[in-house]
C-alpha cells in the first residue's frame, strides 16, 4: 500500500489503472480506523481492482463547539489497518491541501433538502452539507466505480446515495452492514473519547434498538409506543443524555405513525466527550 498526500500524487497513481480498465473503490473515512473501517475495505477489495482509502478529518462537517479539535487521529495505526485490509492507495491529504485558503475559503456547499434536516440534521444542521461537500470533492478527485459507506450512518448513507442520484455522479454507492463490538457496541472512532465507565454503560444503544426491534417483531404497531420503550432503555442509565429515538421511513427518513418491519430505529446519545449514533432494522430478529 502506497499512501499519498496530495492530489496530484494520487491523480498520477490512479491514472495506469484507470488506462488499464481497473475498477477503482472508494472508502472515505475520517481515520482512527476501527474493524468497522477495516470491513468496507475489504468489501471493496472483493469488488474492485484497485482501493482508495481516504483519511481526511472534515471540518466543514463539525459545527463550532463540535468535536473537531479532540476527534482521534492515528494516522500511523490507520496506515497498518489500511494496508492489512487490502487497500493499494491510502490518500491523507493535509487542510491545505484539501481547502487551500482554509475552511473558510470554500465558497461551494452540496446539501441534499429534507433527509438532511431530521435526526442528526436536527441536532446538526450545518453537518450534512459539509460531509456532502467533501464526499464529492472526494468523487471528483479519485473517480471511482463503487464508493463504500456503513450502515453505522444510515442517514448518512441515505443522503449520498441521493446526492449521487439528483447530481448523475458516475458512481455506485454500496452499502455495508454494521461491525460491533462483542457486547453490541457499534463500533466507533468516537467511542476511544468514552471513559471507562461511559464504555460500560454504552452498549445501552444497542440494547434500546433490540427492545424496539423486539416489540416490533411482539406486533406492536403504534411507533409511539416504540420509541417510549427505547426511550426507557436509554433512561437506565445515567451517564449519557438521550439526545433522539425514532422510527422512520428507511426511505424519506420521516417519523412514522405506525411501525412495521421495513421501519428503521435509531438512537443517539450524548456522553461527555463522545456523541454515539446507531440504528436497526426493526424487523431484525
Ligand atoms: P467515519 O466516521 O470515519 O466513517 C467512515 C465510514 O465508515 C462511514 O461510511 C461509516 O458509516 C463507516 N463506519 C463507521 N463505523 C462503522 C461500523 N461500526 N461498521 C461499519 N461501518 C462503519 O463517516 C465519515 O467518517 C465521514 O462523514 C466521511 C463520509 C468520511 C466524510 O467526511
Amino acid at each position: 500500500m502506497k499512501t499519498v498526500t496530495t492530489i496530484t500524487e494520487l491523480r498520477d497513481a490512479l491514472d495506469g489503472h484507470r488506462a488499464r480498465g481497473d475498477r477503482i473503490g472508494l472508502v472515505p473515512t475520517m481515520g482512527c480506523l476501527h474493524a468497522g473501517h477495516a470491513s468496507l475495505i475489504e468489501r471493496a477489495g472483493a469488488e474492485c481492482d484497485v482501493v482508495v482509502a481516504t483519511i481526511f478529518v472534515n471540518p466543514l462537517q463539525f459545527a463550532a463547539g463540535e468535536d473537531l479539535v479532540s476527534y482521534p487521529r492515528d494516522l500511523h495505526g490507520d496506515a497498518q489497518t489500511a494496508a492489512a485490509a487490502g487497500a493499494t492507495l491510502l490518500f491523507a491529504p493535509s487542510l491545505d491541501e484539501m481547502y487551500p485558503g482554509g475552511r473558510d475559503s470554500v465558497l461551494t456547499s452540496v446539501a441534499v433538502a429534507e433527509l438532511s434536516s431530521v435526526m442528526e440534521g436536527a441536532s446538526r444542521p450545518t453537518h450534512f452539507s459539509g460531509v456532502c461537500t467533501v464526499v464529492a470533492k472526494l468523487f471528483n478527485i479519485v473517480g471511482p466505480c463503487r464508493a463504500f459507506f456503513g450502515d453505522k450512518d444510515f442517514q448518512q448513507l441515505a443522503i449520498i446515495t441521493r446526492m449521487v442520484s439528483d447530481l448523475s455522479f458516475p458512481v455506485q454507492v454500496v452499502g455495508c452492514e454494521i461491525v460491533r463490538e462483542s457486547d453490541g457496541l457499534a463500533m466507533s472512532s468516537r467511542n476511544v473519547n468514552l471513559s471507562d465507565s461511559e464504555r460500560a454503560a454504552a452498549p445501552v444503544l444497542h440494547r434500546a434498538l433490540r427492545a424496539g426491534a423486539a416489540a416490533v417483531r411482539a406486533g406492536e404497531t403504534s411507533a409511539d409506543s416504540i420509541r417510549r420503550i427505547m426511550g426507557e432503555q436509554v433512561a437506565t442509565q445515567q451517564l449519557g443524555t438521550l439526545d433522539y429515538v425514532d422510527v422512520v421511513d428507511p426511505d424519506t427518513l420521516r417519523p412514522v405513525e405506525v411501525a412495521g418491519p421495513a421501519s428503521r430505529l435509531f438512537v443517539a446519545v450524548e456522553f461527555e466527550r463522545a456523541r454515539l449514533i446507531d440504528n436497526l432494522d426493526a424487523g431484525a430478529g
